[in-house]
């Protein structure tokens, strides 16, 4: 079914050091222009992305997580140019996405799928499951004839562990779960290199979560795809992602390889979003330890001074710096970069 298909054997994450990454993203930023107050004649700008920047090497997974409205979709779309950019940088294999021409932005979309948030949102009400996988198959001329179309949706029903009469469903009549599957499915019908994947099972209980995961995990290794996984929970984006971005307020706060973030976080906000995680433990799961933080998420239309997590920051060290000096991401340490003035220098000097 796929180019890639068949290797079987590449582990999640398993790719070659020193190579060009797939995607390389800088200062990547989306400001929407607001209009308020009486006849909308104020004008505001939410900076909902305010100057990311990752990477992402072939065969790997990113988990980016953050709170409601820290700017996880906004970023994900801007990166396909699903919505344009304000400003910054896209390269994805080397070619240089903002300067794309219509043409070479569609095979671009071609290679880089995305399963949206609400499933049910992105597929048609009134199109049966079948046709919808068809459609996109035909659009993007993947399949000669009507027989070869059909027979492939059926092999990406089967990928996603989801029975052959699921085809002749409408959305509506599906589960939760099985319209996320659908989603992956048609995300997989144009073999993508690039999946991102959109809180996939936030809106799903914890064994539909599981399976879901399960089947993400498989295609990892089955097709050697590289992922952004997107999730609110930092659990969820543990048991897939190789390195995890944590968001806050359009920015990212740190990033890092899984077992380093998990084991000592090093930026406030993930030490927060850490501990208010559930953890397997033995004889079962332990509940949050603690609330995420006191107060709201600031608002990214006029967003705080300095750090912009200070009014919410329980660092005993946070100062008057803290409300003056923006942080830029430092590296602390392999593949882990931290914006914090007071975190520790090196991974062993933790307060
Ligand atoms: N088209 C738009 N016009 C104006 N504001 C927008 C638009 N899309 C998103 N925003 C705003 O940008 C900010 C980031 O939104 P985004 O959907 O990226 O957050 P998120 O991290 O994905 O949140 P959630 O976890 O709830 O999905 C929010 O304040 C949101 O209201
Ligand atoms: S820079 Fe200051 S306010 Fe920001 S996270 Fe670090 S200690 Fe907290
Ligand atoms: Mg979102």
């Amino acid at each position: 079914m796929s180019r890639r298909e068949g290797n079987g054997s590449t582990a999640v994450g398993e790719r070659t050091e020193g190579e060009e990454p797939l995607v390389r993203v800088q200062g990547l930023r989306k400001h929407f222009q607001l209009r308020s107050g009486w006849f909308r004649r104020k004008a505001e700008t939410l900076r909902a992305v305010d100057g990311v920047s990752f990477h992402l090497d072939r065969g790997e997974t990113l988990g980016l997580v953050g709170e409601s409205g820290c700017g996880k979709s906004t970023t994900a779309r801007a990166v396909l140019r699903l919505v344009e950019p304000t400003a910054g940088e896209i390269h994805f294999d080397g070619r240089d996405v903002m300067a794309m021409e219509p043409g070479e932005l569609r095979g671009f979309r071609g290679r880089a799928q995305i399963v949206f948030q609400d499933p049910l949102s992105s597929l048609n009400p009134r199109m049966r499951v079948g046709t919808a996988l068809a459609e996109v198959l035909k659009v993007h001329g993947v399949a000669s004839d009507t027989a070869e179309r059909r027979q492939r949706v059926r092999n990406l029903l089967e990928t996603v562990e989801l029975a052959p009469e699921l085809a002749e469903r409408h959305p509506h009549e599906l589960s939760g779960g099985q319209r996320q599957r659908v989603g992956i499915a048609r995300a997989l019908a144009v073999d993508p290199e690039l999946l991102i994947l959109d809180e996939p099972v936030s809106a799903l209980d914890v064994p539909v979560r599981r399976q879901i995961l399960g089947l993400v995990r498989g295609l990892q290794r089955e097709f050697g795809l590289t992922c952004l996984f997107i999730a609110h929970d930092l659990s969820v984006v543990e048991e897939v992602s190789d390195r995890v971005a944590v968001m806050y307020l359009g920015r990212i706060v740190e990033v890092a390889p899984v077992s380093v973030l998990f084991s000592r976080p090093a930026h406030p906000y993930t030490r927060a979003l850490l501990a208010a995680t559930p953890r397997p433990e033995p004889g079962g799961w332990a509940g949050p330890r603690r609330p995420v933080l006191e107060g709201d998420v600031p608002s990214s239309v006029s967003p705080p001074s300095g750090c912009p997590f200070h009014p919410r920051c329980p660092h005993p060290e946070r100062d008057e710096e803290c409300r003056r000096v923006v942080p830029h991401l430092e590296t602390k340490g392999k593949a882990w970069r931290v914006a914090c003035m007071k975190a520790p220098t090196s991974p062993d000097a933790r307060s």
